[in-house]
């Protein structure tokens, strides 16, 4: 029985001000499409099992746009984080409560702000990698064929042969290295990069989160017999923060035996930034890009904007910006120092 675990619990302050803490950019039409992030991760996995089974893990604050966003996902099975403690607390919630109800669940774990061109392939890829995990203690990841030297991903080393599904060993997973090390996995040609999907049977999961981060599994040990009850809400608030603030790829999969990757191409981004933005959409002749029908620009190049469907924004002689509006925020900023953003979000 499959089921899909989304982390929805982001601030995505890369992307300030369109994507701020009280409205995040997983729960934003960040592409123009009319469908946010989020909107568009569960319609890819559309095919893969009933709505009945698909969890979103998400901070209490973003609940109620996470209802309205995604009517069709059962409300008991939107859960609420008290406090963001990172992705190895947010799974390990989700998987315990899943296991309760479902002890055979063959699960997938995804982010819910990434962007799949070819979804198609996609579905092929997952459906996969289910079959892999659905009989055996197999953490399947998916493989990204990187084309930088990107320090803002997880790196995974495949060894040995594929198999006949495609699916190869994994040697070593490595999360956010240093740009010379990053350099050097591209270098070496058998690195991918994770796309932060995860592929695990319930069981895989309980015991890789016990072996591997055995604190958070103890507060989740603690938090079960209240799982489901009318005291879910308050055992959680309770324990959840006592958590350890951790990641899933440090926590386990840095050092997890029995990874595997499935290398796989379905044009993926992770939309991490304004720059990757721009890339993925479509641009003029002069390489701007745009989201918004009432943008003009004259004489820009290279710039990408986003403004609300209303607002009327011109622009005269820009090279290589970011302009972004929403709610009475306006950011202008070069693309060059876009690492910034999230500390001129914050003021500093
Ligand atoms: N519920 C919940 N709680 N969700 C969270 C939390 C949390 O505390 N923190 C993050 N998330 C959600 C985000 O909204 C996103 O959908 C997903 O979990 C991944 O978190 P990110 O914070 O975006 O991770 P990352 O991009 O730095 O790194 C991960 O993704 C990369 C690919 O995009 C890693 O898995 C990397 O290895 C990977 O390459
Ligand atoms: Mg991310």
């Amino acid at each position: 029985q499959n089921h899909i675990v989304i982390m929805a619990g982001g601030i995505g302050s890369r992307f300030w001000p369109m994507s701020t803490p009280e409205y995040p950019k997983q729960f934003i039409d960040v592409m123009g499409v009319g469908k946010s992030l989020i909107q568009l991760t569960v319609e890819r996995f559309k095919g893969i099992c009933p709505k009945e089974n698909f969890w979103v893990v998400t901070s209490e604050k973003y609940v109620d746009i996470v209802k309205e966003q995604l009517p069709q996902i059962p409300a008991q099975h939107i859960l609420a984080e008290p406090e963001a403690r990172n992705t190895a607390p947010c799974i390990a919630y989700a998987c315990w409560k899943i296991r309760k109800e479902f002890p055979q669940a063959n699960i997938v774990v995804t982010p819910s702000d990434a962007l799949v061109i070819d979804t198609a392939e996609f579905a092929r890829c997952i459906a996969v990698a289910l079959e892999k995990t659905a009989d055996s203690q197999a953490i399947v990841t998916l493989g990204m064929m990187p084309t930088r030297p990107e320090t803002g991903y997880g790196y995974i080393a495949a060894q040995g042969e594929a198999d006949a599904k495609g699916i190869c060993k994994v040697e070593a997973f490595k999360e956010k290295p240093d740009v010379e090390t990053a350099k050097g996995y591209l270098a070496a040609g058998n690195y991918f990069w994770n796309a932060g999907i995860f592929v695990w049977n319930a069981d895989t999961i309980t015991n890789a989160i016990r072996r591997y981060a055995p604190q958070i599994a103890g507060v989740m040990d603690e938090l079960e017999p209240a799982l489901f009850t009318d005291r879910e809400a308050e055992e959680l608030k309770r324990l959840f923060p006592t958590c350890e603030k951790i990641s899933i790829d440090y926590a386990v999969m840095e050092k997890a035996e029995d990874i595997f990757v499935l290398p796989a191409e379905f044009g993926w981004s992770d939309l991490g930034s304004w720059g990757s933005l721009r890339t993925l959409l479509p641009q003029d002749e002069a390489g701007n890009a745009k989201v918004g029908s009432r943008v003009d620009m004259y004489n820009c190049r290279n710039c990408v904007v986003h403004a609300a469907e209303h607002r009327q924004v011109v622009l005269e002689g820009l090279e290589g910006y970011i302009v972004a509006e929403k709610d009475g925020r306006l950011l202008v900023c070069r693309l060059s120092e876009e690492q910034r953003i999230k500390d001129f979000a914050a003021g500093k």
